[in-house]
């Protein structure tokens, strides 16, 4: 990130159609292996109560989350910051204003899974007030090793 892009204007924006699918996969390429394509964004899209946000820092996606809502209760299905952009609190800003936008359509719980070794995602989880809740042995497969999910929970209000 440049020194300009450091003092351009972060704004998020929020989809519930599937008119951003393409470039959801292409930013989830950019953060996870294996990925979602523009069809698996398509088709979660299509699902009532999916949004997908958008972070972006004037014209440039930094970062994205897909969220599901279902009347008071919301998960956080994926997340991510793009490789060059992470360590800004990048992540930071886009969870406060998803938070925002969800508790406006009256979530009161933001649901979220981690993994047990994903470092990153756990401090950025923490520090913004989630707490855990539940774990479940083995869930993750990577090849021949497995991963325990950390269940995490958020109140909005
Ligand atoms: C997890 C991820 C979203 C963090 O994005 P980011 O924009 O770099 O995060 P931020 O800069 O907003 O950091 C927020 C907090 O997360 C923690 N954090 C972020 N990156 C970290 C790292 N590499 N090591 C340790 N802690 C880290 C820090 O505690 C930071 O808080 P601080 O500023 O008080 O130190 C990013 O690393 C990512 O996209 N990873 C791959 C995809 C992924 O794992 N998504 C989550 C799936 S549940």
């Amino acid at each position: 990130m440049t020194a300009e892009m450091e003092k351009a204007a972060l704004s998020s924006t929020f989809f519930t159609d599937a008119s951003v699918s393409s470039l959801a996969a292409t930013l989830h390429a950019e953060c996870f292996t294996p990925s979602w394509d523009e069809d698996a964004f398509r088709s979660a899209l299509a699902i009532p109560g999916t949004v997908l946000q958008i972070l972006a820092c004037d014209e440039t996606p930094v970062a994205f989350a897909l969220y599901r809502r279902m009347f008071e209760e919301a998960e956080i299905l994926t997340l991510g910051t793009r490789p060059a952009f992470r360590g800004r609190r990048l992540a930071a800003t886009l969870l406060r204003e998803g938070q925002t936008y969800l508790a406006a359509l009256q979530v009161e719980r933001l649901f979220l899974e981690v993994g047990a070794q994903n470092t990153p995602a756990r401090r950025l989880y923490s520090s913004m007030g989630f707490k855990e809740i539940g774990r479940r042995a083995g869930y993750y497969l990577h090849g021949d090793r497995s991963e325990d999910a950390i269940i995490m929970l958020k109140n909005l209000h």
